[in-house]
């Protein structure tokens, strides 16, 4: 069973191929047209996503060595996502498996995200442990999820305004620094320490708010600058230390929450945040104590690639879920299920 995976919700342009449950290829094409503005700009998106599809599914295919011909099915995301840069993978994967008489499998960002936490050594683990709560945290996402089957996930609680990777990337702007700015804050916080306090927001529930961070670090440099311009180059490693231990805990808190809310044997963290080295290591201590599994998806996995894509669309056909075509491409798609 071959199957190919594309992936252009945003801004990364990606295609894999899965062999046999296992991933051949996993080809990342990050647009770089977004950086001087300093997010992503969804025209540019969708403009580059077309340039670049073909030349990425072609390398995908080269590096697995398979032929056009040898693929089953193509999934691709229908969703969430930018709706112009879902279009383009959307309508390219659903033509490719049309010329090949194959079918094409519409699939859940956010589910392929939970899916990633099965990869292990590049094989897809298809006997999981179920149910295990995770935390999904990406640049438009902040959900805990409990994943109840491979296609049966419940959202127990989710942010209110900005997600976790927003947060990283608005207070990284302030900082000068370059989209996205979560790689760039984990790596200056890992020799600065969390020495100024923000405030954690009182939120019900579940659900999470970020958006009271950025205004609070905004006004606190306002503030700062003005008795010292130099103050942010000064201060770089211990402002990025203190803006991701405020983030980590508001997570933490939530997740620790719905752990006594919800017990599972397993855990797991998954989306692009999930690559942020100070979460890891908080979750990894959670687990610990608690003596629960710990799941966390290979680094290259963490952030959106197309091998995630077509991992799901694997899982699908291996666990005889009927493929739903019809499924339209939306940019607020809701959690696909199949029964
Ligand atoms: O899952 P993803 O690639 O795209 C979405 O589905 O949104 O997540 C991207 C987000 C960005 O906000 C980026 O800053 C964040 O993941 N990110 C990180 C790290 N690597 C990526 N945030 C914190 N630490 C990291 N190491
Ligand atoms: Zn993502």
């Amino acid at each position: 069973m071959i199957v190919l995976g594309i992936e252009t919700s945003c801004d990364e342009t990606s295609a894999s191929v899965i062999d046999n449950g296992r991933i051949a290829s996993n080809i990342i094409h990050s647009q770089k047209a977004h950086v001087e503005f300093g997010g992503v700009v969804p025209e540019l998106a969708s403009r580059d996503h077309q340039a670049k599809i073909v030349s990425v599914v072609k390398k995908a295919l080269e590096i697995a060595g398979i032929s056009k011909n040898q693929i089953h099915a193509v999934a691709y995301t229908a969703g969430p996502g930018l709706m112009g840069s879902l279009l383009v993978g959307a309508s390219f994967a659903r033509a490719f498996a049309a010329g090949l008489n194959i079918p094409s499998i519409p699939v859940h960002h956010m589910q392929a995200h939970v899916h990633s936490l099965l990869v292990k050594e590049n094989k897809i683990d298809l006997n999981p442990e179920f149910p295990f709560l995770c935390l999904l945290v990406s640049g438009g996402h902040t959900q805990i999820v409990l994943v109840q089957g491979f296609f049966d996930m419940e959202i127990l609680g989710k942010t209110l305004d900005d997600a976790a990777g927003e947060a990283f990337d608005k207070t990284g702007k302030m900082l000068g620094l370059p989209y996205p700015a979560g790689p760039a804050i984990d790596q200056f916080a890992e020799t600065g320490s969390p020495v100024f306090a923000f405030p954690v927001p009182k939120v019900p529930d579940l659900n999470f708010s970020f958006s009271g961070l950025k205004t609070s670090v905004l006004y606190f440099l306002k503030e700062r600058l003005k008795k010292n311009p130099s103050f942010i180059k000064e201060n770089l490693h211990d402002l990025c230390a203190s803006v991701q231990q405020t983030i980590i805990q508001i997570l933490m808190e939530k997740f620790s929450l719905a752990m006594l809310k919800v017990p599972c044997k397993t855990i797991g963290i998954a989306g692009g945040v999930s690559a942020n080295s100070g979460l890891k290591k908080d979750m990894k201590r959670l687990a610990k104590k608690n003596h629960l599994t710990m799941l966390v998806p290979p680094l290259q996995l963490s952030t959106d690639n197309g091998a995630m894509i077509g991992v799901t669309g694997y899982i699908q056909l291996q666990t005889g879920k009927k493929v739903q075509e019809e499924i339209r491409t939306s940019a607020n798609l809701p959690f696909l299920r199949y029964p």
